[in-house]
């Protein structure tokens, strides 16, 4: 008789993460079903993607017995903002928004910038929690391009795709390069070498 696959969870509000990542975890052949769970979790205010990632996972409160992670990104203008928002994000997003920020950077050529991907896995076999961290650098466009995506991907120009911002990007392509498949994959391999 087949058995059944271990379920992992997502826990995230975020459709758009979970369709990046939806779309990473059908490329592979492995011995769990994913699954997207909303649940109430604390986003607090910290220093660092990870401890902001780490908090949010132990403070998801489970009835289940599963293992399950939750992702933290953050968008970090290296030149000329010396990293901000970075763990500003979403309030700076919610706020002045990507128009705001453009016009913050106008007067610069260099815009360096990159995002930051955490993945906090609560692994359930080991009683444990793992981290696994992603980034991508690029630069901040001039202007706002593309409809795909979410958040900050019609301002940022990842490196290793000159010619187009995130949001003009399909996913897979997306996924090719982002901070978020760079940590997954970190994840792929914990999850293979852990079975
Ligand atoms: P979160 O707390 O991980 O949801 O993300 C912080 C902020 O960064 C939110 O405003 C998101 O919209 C934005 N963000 C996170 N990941 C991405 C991404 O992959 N592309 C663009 N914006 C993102």
């Amino acid at each position: 008789m087949k058995q059944e696959k271990e379920i992992i969870y997502f826990i995230t509000g975020n459709n758009h993460k979970f369709k990046e990542i939806t779309k990473l975890f059908q490329k592979e052949e492995l011995d769990y079903d994913l699954k997207q769970k909303t649940a109430a979790t604390i986003e607090i205010q910290a220093s660092n993607i990870k401890e902001v990632a780490l908090f949010k996972l132990n403070s998801v409160k489970t009835n289940f017995n599963n293992s399950y992670f939750v992702e933290d990104a953050g968008f970090f203008i290296d030149v000329p903002l010396k990293g901000f928002p970075g763990v500003y994000s979403k309030f700076v997003l919610n706020t002045i928004g990507n128009e705001g920020i453009l016009k913050l950077i106008n007067d610069y050529w260099n815009t360096a910038a990159h995002f930051e991907a955490v993945i906090a896995l609560y692994f359930q076999p080991l009683d444990k929690i793992f981290i696994f961290e992603g980034s991508v650098e690029g630069k901040v466009s001039k202007e706002i391009k593309g409809t795909s995506g979410f958040g900050y991907d019609p301002i940022f120009i990842p490196n290793e795709l000159p010619n187009n911002t995130f949001a003009e990007l399909s996913t897979e392509e997306k996924n090719s390069v982002s901070h978020r498949a760079k940590a997954w994959q970190k994840l792929l391999i914990f999850l293979k070498a852990h079975h």
